[in-house]
């Protein structure tokens, strides 16, 4: 008896069946049938329609995806946007210069008029979405292959999304669920105009910047804020000076009673992309192939760009924003890997495959379908990984060379004029050109990139075969005896695409001075290297990634049909979704326990005026030392920055408001935790926790801080 239980235990431990606790990222127009029951027993005061409804305002009218990457919130009936630092940090950058640099001393707008606006940003709203499943799928039969079945979909999702917007005034996208088994259509409306109203500092909105990036305990102040505008029938419209503020359907009320252990959270968002339901084959590539070798290559280019950055005040605004996107994830997927070892996840995934092909042995019409499964993921993976180490290095690598990367944006137009084609396209990628070169040269600095171009060719020649190499690594053997260094120093010292000033001349005569560019030495090098990955891995790569979609869509329907005692929740793909969980602090490692919440006091600790990332400012010190909390401090009298919960989220979420049961504010998501980052390939509800901003802090700081706070009469404050 103990036996068969311990085995029943060990078994268990073993497979996924059971959705993990917390564990699900959810769409908004099936909550009432598939989680409200459950939501309301851990907390949740609102029904399903309060949070998601076509027939009356609801939480969704304040969630708006912000500039395609993050979430933004809704706090005033003057369209005031509540998102992340890190969100607005292209924008903060934007706006700054070495004479005026916001990003170091924050932006304050005192009144509308002061406010900055920001071409090229939007905040999308949406207006509803529909199960379209049936109508996309409507013809599309087994037998079809995989560029009839596309072009099937592609003219199905073509005149739904036009059904929309030609009879309404709003935009339209279909995406595929449940990798292609299920397709739903969101009607979205895009705002244009919206404005910076305010930012803190970096010592803030950044503090404990790439260190404490991906960790909890955490003290930073990732948040700013903007303003939508409208025209003057509350629509959509570009910048204008006649535009107004927009009044949103529904506003989220700013709770200050703060977030206790075990209450009830819920995450409101766009989480961008999660891969939950992979084979191992898939996830053993993943971790212990791909993520390693990303890691490598961008440990050395942040390397070299810290080193320079270091050295120079106008190098360092002009890579802040790169050098943060790069470590940001250079970080997480060594997290990743590490969480995805801890969790012993190859093992997991196996055992479930054993369990998934036992039941499909024990059934005939299973048999049928999904014999073969296991075995195809097997064969097509050993090719695709080797098409995908090299497209890694091609991408993170190749492509990390700036130069080499601005090249390759000339590259469809320099073929056309070799070929001698003059369409109108052509003289529209001129326009183009043309318009992307100021904000290339504002950012970019020719000798750090020299120094990346020659160390991402060295690791190249280091890393792949000398087959998978492109032609301009033989030749650098045999001119620089495989110096890499003295081949940059060459190229840059004769390339013209690190020179604004020459290139603003070629691109006013491009017609005749493309010739100039094709001998250029960084062109040759971008043309070497795009030949090669477009000849020799690019076409196989393609063609086994539409095989693997294909197995991925079987496999995840026989899932849904074989192992039924589990709910499937669709991955994450840029569209509206919600997770729920409980405030939760966790167990990083033995014997150590981390808390729920951090204060102002931790964050003094942690100062460091030697340290960039730990300066504090000296009015927060201030603020500090007379406790000048106000009516943001906790019951013990002290001011939270952050806390922790167990909701399931992923890049995207960053921005989202965290509601409490009431549909409340109490706190805005930016960031996971570094043991939970392999929460996008599988959830662990021991180890995973979001990290939410306490909205206690982000009112304190502008309101003692910044002196903002006529923006709090705005808002709707519950005390
Ligand atoms: N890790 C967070 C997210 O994935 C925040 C990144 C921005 N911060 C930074 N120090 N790079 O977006
Ligand atoms: N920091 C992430 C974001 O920008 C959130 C996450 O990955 O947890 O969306």
């Amino acid at each position: 008896m103990k036996k068969t239980i311990l085995f029943l235990l060990a078994f268990n431990f073993f497979t996924l069946n059971i959705l993990r606790a917390d564990e699900g990222m959810w769409l908004p127009m099936l909550l009432k049938s598939l989680n409200e029951s459950d939501m309301q027993s851990k907390g949740l005061k609102l029904s399903a329609e309060d949070i998601y409804s076509i027939n009356k305002s609801s939480l969704k009218d304040a969630v708006v995806q912000f500039g395609g990457g993050c979430t933004g919130e809704i706090i005033s009936d003057k369209g005031l946007l509540l998102t992340n630092h890190h969100c607005g940090y292209g924008q903060i950058q934007a706006h700054s210069t070495v004479e005026n640099d916001l990003l170091t001393n924050g932006f304050w707008a005192m009144n509308q008029s002061q406010e900055l606006s920001n071409p090229g940003l939007t905040a999308t709203f949406i207006v509803r979405m529909e199960d379209v499943t049936a109508k996309v799928l409507n013809g599309v039969t087994d037998n079809m292959n995989d560029a009839e079945r596309d072009k099937k979909i592609n003219e199905a999702i073509g005149v739904l999304t036009k059904e929309v917007t030609s009879s309404s005034k709003f935009g339209a996208f279909i995406r595929p669920f449940y990798y292609g088994n299920e397709y739903y259509m969101f009607v979205t409306e895009t705002f244009r105009d919206v404005r910076l109203v305010g930012a803190p500092p970096s010592s803030i909105g950044k503090f404990g910047g790439d260190t404490d990036n991906w960790m909890w305990p955490r003290h930073t102040g990732d948040f700013s804020i903007f303003r939508i505008y409208a025209n003057k029938n509350n629509e959509p419209a570009d910048y204008s000076a006649d535009n107004v503020p927009y009044k949103p359907k529904h506003v989220i009320p700013v709770s200050l009673k703060g977030a206790e252990e075990n209450d009830f959270t819920m995450v409101y968002g766009f989480p961008g992309r999660t891969t939950e339901y992979l084979s191992s084959y898939a996830v053993n590539m993943i971790m212990n192939e791909s993520d390693p070798a990303k890691v490598k290559i961008r440990e050395t280019r942040l390397r070299i760009l810290d080193e320079d950055m270091k050295g120079s005040d106008k190098v360092r605004i002009q890579y802040s924003a790169k050098y943060a996107g790069l470590a940001n994830y250079w970080k997480k997927w060594a997290g990743e890997v590490n969480g995805l070892k801890k969790l012993d996840a190859l093992n997991k995934k196996k055992a479930f495959e054993q369990e998934f092909q036992q039941k499909v042995n024990s059934d005939n019409a299973a048999k049928e379908k999904y014999s073969n499964l296991f075995s195809d993921f097997e064969k097509n993976y050993a090719q695709y990984s080797i098409l995908n180490k090299q497209r890694d290095y091609y991408v993170e690598g190749i492509l990390g060379i700036e130069a080499v990367n601005y090249a390759l944006t000339f590259n469809e137009t320099i073929d056309a004029l070799v070929a001698g084609k003059t369409t109108t396209d052509l003289a529209k990628n001129i326009e183009k050109l043309k318009a992307d070169l100021p904000a290339f040269f504002k950012d970019y600095n020719a000798a750090t990139d020299e120094k990346i171009c020659a160390a991402m060719l060295k690791m190249v020649s280091e890393n792949l075969d000398k087959s998978q190499q492109a032609d301009v690594f033989a030749e650098i053997e045999k001119k620089h005896k495989g110096d890499f260094s003295k081949f940059a120093r060459e190229v840059y010292s004769k390339t013209i695409f690190t020179s604004e000033v020459k290139m603003i001349a070629v691109l006013n005569d491009l017609g005749k001075s493309y010739k100039k560019l094709l001998k250029d030495p960084v062109y040759l090098l971008m043309k070497s290297s795009y030949n090669k990955f477009y000849k020799d891995v690019r076409p196989d790569y393609n063609a086994l990634d539409a095989k693997i979609a294909l197995l991925n869509r079987t496999y995840m329907k026989g899932m849904r049909e074989l192992m039924t005692n589990k709910k499937y929740y669709p991955d994450a793909n840029s569209t509206l979704r919600v997770a729920y969980g409980k405030v939760k602090g966790y167990n990083p490692k033995d014997g150590v326990f981390y808390n729920y919440y951090t204060t102002l006091n931790g964050l003094i600790e942690k100062e460091n005026p030697l340290v960039d990332e730990f300066i504090v400012s000296p009015k927060l010190k201030d603020l500090y030392l007379k406790k000048d909390y106000g009516q943001y401090a906790d019951k013990n009298g002290e001011l939270r920055v952050a806390f922790c919960a167990s909701n399931h989220t992923t890049g995207g979420n960053s921005g989202s408001p965290v509601f409490n049961g009431e549909g409340q504010l109490i706190g805005t998501n930016f960031d996971r935790n570094w043991e939970g980052t392999m929460s996008d390939i599988m959830y662990n509800p021991d180890q995973v926790r979001n990290i939410v901003l306490d909205v206690r802090y982000t009112l304190f700081v502008i309101d003692k801080y910044a002196g903002a706070g006529y923006l709090l009469n705005e808002m709707k404050i519950v005390k």
